[in-house]
This record gives structure tokens, sequence and C-alpha cells, in this order.
């Protein structure tokens, strides 16, 4: 490489850096795969006006950079799943993985990593490509951009049998509970017997377990991988709309993709067997009802007790979680969720799910939201909650939505 060359690389990957956000000095460096500091730093003089100091030793690419993004994704144009987890890559990382080898000769199937997939269709990269996600606004949105397979699957259901073996590559991010992966590499197994595995792991403290669940998750690994690598903090995060208001509610705005996490990459042996028993959680049944932007979800299964409040609030007051993780107490006692934090209890969800619908049908003006909401025949507690829930005025502050 000469030396025009190089310096145009080291150029390249400070403006992919700066693309996923506001970075320090010393993490643009690291993202600039051994280029030394004083070049880097003699970029960012060149660079001129298209970076920023945001703040002292933090750079951003002015905003007019920014919009010229490489990918622009149709995904940021929704708000988060909060029951299926949607934490997304930042471009940063779907950069990274583009970046891990030649993938012209692969037939990969995206599980759970609708972002990645975007991202590889965008640059038509691999031989061929297949989406399988749960979520289906995500499959629907990225079906009007892209003309790949896109399947809407639940991995608790079984594989379509069309799928059995097509592939030479799944990558795959689960949410990061042990039961989840244990079905989602099963999966992947099916997909792709005798291929290549990513799939992402939590950081050793997610949680008090997640050290020994980590080392559960690979021991079981080895058993069906002829190799496995780990790449460690490889993988990086949006903050989902939910997780933005929740870290708000507590105070912590402006804070970047802070998530990081392991990506472990193995082949699976050919010969490798199925798990022989698995054990995939109840499958509570979430309703999601929209209103613009706002997506809510009603866990309709939850009991019914028509003596209590249609909706209420349970964490002391607020409507806001403290945190998405499944594992918060909070977080099993609500039956009503949203992409902006809410997290909410109520005691006829059937009800409530067919107030939101009949609502969501209306046209969508904040008076006569008011005025319908007034004319509910339910408690007046509730109707002050769900006054502030259906309130439209979040979407400017998250910025991104
Ligand atoms: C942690 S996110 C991973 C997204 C990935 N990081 C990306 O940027 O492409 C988990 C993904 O799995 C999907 N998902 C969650 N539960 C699922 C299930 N039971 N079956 C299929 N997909 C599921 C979600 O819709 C979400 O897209």
């Amino acid at each position: 490489m000469n030396d025009a060359t190089y310096y145009d690389k080291v150029t390249d990957c400070v403006r992919q850096a700066l693309l996923s956000g506001s970075l320090r000095f010393c993490d643009l460096v690291r993202a600039c795969q051994g280029a030394y500091p004083s070049l880097v730093w003699q970029i960012l003089k060149e660079m001129g006006p298209q970076v920023i100091s945001v703040r002292t030793d933090v750079w951003s690419l002015a905003t007019a950079n920014r919009a010229g993004a490489r990918v622009p994704s149709a995904l940021s144009t929704i708000e988060g799943n909060p029951v299926l987890q949607s934490w997304y890559f930042t471009d940063r990382t779907c950069l990274r993985i583009e970046q891990l080898w030649n993938w012209a000769s692969h037939r990969i199937a995206f599980l759970g990593t609708p972002r990645l997939y975007e991202w590889f269709a965008t640059a038509n990269l691999g031989e061929s490509r297949v989406l399988l996600d749960l979520d289906p606004l995500v499959t629907r949105i990225l079906s009007a951009s892209v003309t790949d397979q896109i399947v809407q699957y639940d991995v608790r259901d079984p594989l379509p049998e069309r799928m059995a073996g097509q592939f030479t590559c799944v990558i795959c991010d689960p949410p990061w509970y042990p039961e989840e992966y244990a079905l989602w590499l099963e999966r992947a197994r099916e997909l792709a017997s005798g291929g290549v595995v990513c799939v992402s792991l939590f950081p050793v403290l997610t949680r008090p377990s997640s050290a020994h669940e980590r080392q559960v998750i690979l021991k079981a690994m080895r058993t069906n991988f002829s190799f496995l690598t780990t790449l460690t903090e490889f993988l990086e995060y949006e903050i989902p709309s939910f997780e933005f208001f929740e870290l708000a509610h507590f105070g912590l705005t402006g804070l970047g993709p802070w998530k990081l996490a392991d990506l472990v990459i193995g082949q699976l042996n050919t010969s490798s067997e199925g798990a022989a028993t698995l054990s995939p959680n109840g499958r509570p049944a979430w309703t999601e009802i929209d209103f613009g932007t706002l997506r809510l979800f009603v866990n309709g299964t939850a009991g019914s007790n028509p003596e209590g409040p249609l909706l209420a609030t349970v964490v002391g007051g607020s409507d806001i979680l403290p945190s998405p993780s499944r594992r918060e107490p909070i977080l099993q006692a609500v039956n009503v969720l949203s992409s902006r934090g809410h997290g909410l209890l109520s005691h006829d969800p059937l009800h409530l799910i067919n107030i939101l619908d009949g609502l969501s049908a209306k046209p969508a003006n904040s008076v006569s939201m008011e005025d319908e909401i007034g004319r509910l025949n339910i408690d007046p507690d509730s109707k002050e909650v769900l006054r502030r829930l259906l309130r439209q005025n979040h979407s400017q502050s998250l910025g991104r939505v």
C-alpha cells in the first residue's frame, strides 16, 4: 500500500468511527486499526469543518456530514421493541462485520439481526441472504426497501423445512438470556450444519449471574463446534428508544452507544447433534398497537381483575421503567410496555387492548385524542395515565425517530 492509500484508509477509519457518534480521541485512535495517534490527530485537523470537538477530548462529525452517512437505515425511522429486545448494531459494528472476511461465497441467514441484514443487503454482500425475525414492523419496513427474502419467524417455532441446511453461515444476536441461547444456537445448527455461526455474547458483568452463564453457553457450544474464537468487545449497539427514555428518566442524557458485546465465531461440526430438550419460555401474547411512531405492547394473557384500575403505575408513581432488563423485578409485574420506556399494569388487559384499538383508529390529533379519552367509561386515574402514555410530545427529544 502506498502512503497516499494508507492515509486515505486511516481517514476512512476516522470517518466511519465518527458515523456511529461522538468519540473520545483515544477511542478514535483505537478505531484506526493501529494507526499512530499523531497521524489520527493530523487527519482530524485536516478534516477541518467536517469534524467538531463537542466537548474537551470528544469528537463528532459535523451534522452536514452525518447526513451523508454510508447507509441510512430504514430501521432508524421506527421506535424500538422492548418485548423483542431490539438492540441494533451501530454502523461501525456493521462495517467491522463486513470486513471480517470475503462474504462472496456465503449463503447467509440473519437470525434476529435485521440491521446487519439491511447493511449487507444494501451493499449486496454474500451470495444470498435471508432475514428471519419476529418483529412484524421490522420485517414490513425492510421488505419495502430490500428485495431479498425476509421471513417473519419466531425462533420458538420449528424451522420452515425449506430452510434447513440451506446456509453456509448464520449470524445471530439473541436476547441475552441463557435459555434463549440454547434455542437460537439449535436453530443456527439446523440452518447451517457444518457452517459458520457468529453469535453475540453478553459481557461478564451484565448481571450477577452472567459470568457463569457465559461459561455454560461456551461449554455447550464446544460440543457442537470444531473451533470457537471470541472477539472481545467487537459489537457495539445503538441505544434503542425505550432505553433512551429510561436512561433520560434517570438523568443520563447524551450517552453514546455504551453497550458492547463479544462476538463468538465457530464452525459447526457436520455431525453435530440437535439439543435433546429445548424448553423455550412460555409465549406471552403481546399485542402491539401503534400511535404514530409510538409502539405500545399489551400482554393480553395476564389475568384480569376488573376490580382494579384499567391502567396504573407500578414503579413508585413513575410511568417509566428503571431498566429494560427482563430480570428487572418490576418488569415481571407489568403487562403494558412502550417503545418509550413505559412499564404499566392493566388489571383488564383485553379491555385495554380494545380501548387502544379504538383510539388508534381515530385521526391522530392531540385535541381530539384528549376528547376521546375524556369520553371513555373508565376510572379517572386510568384516564390520566392513558393521557400521559399517549401524549405525542416525546419524539422530538429522541431526535432520531
Ligand atoms: C438484540 S436484537 C439484535 C439485532 C441486531 N443487533 C442487529 O442490529 O441486526 C434481537 C433481535 O431478535 C429478534 N427476536 C427477538 N425474539 C425473537 C424470536 N423469538 N424469534 C425471532 N426473532 C426474535 C428481535 O426482533 C430483534 O430484531
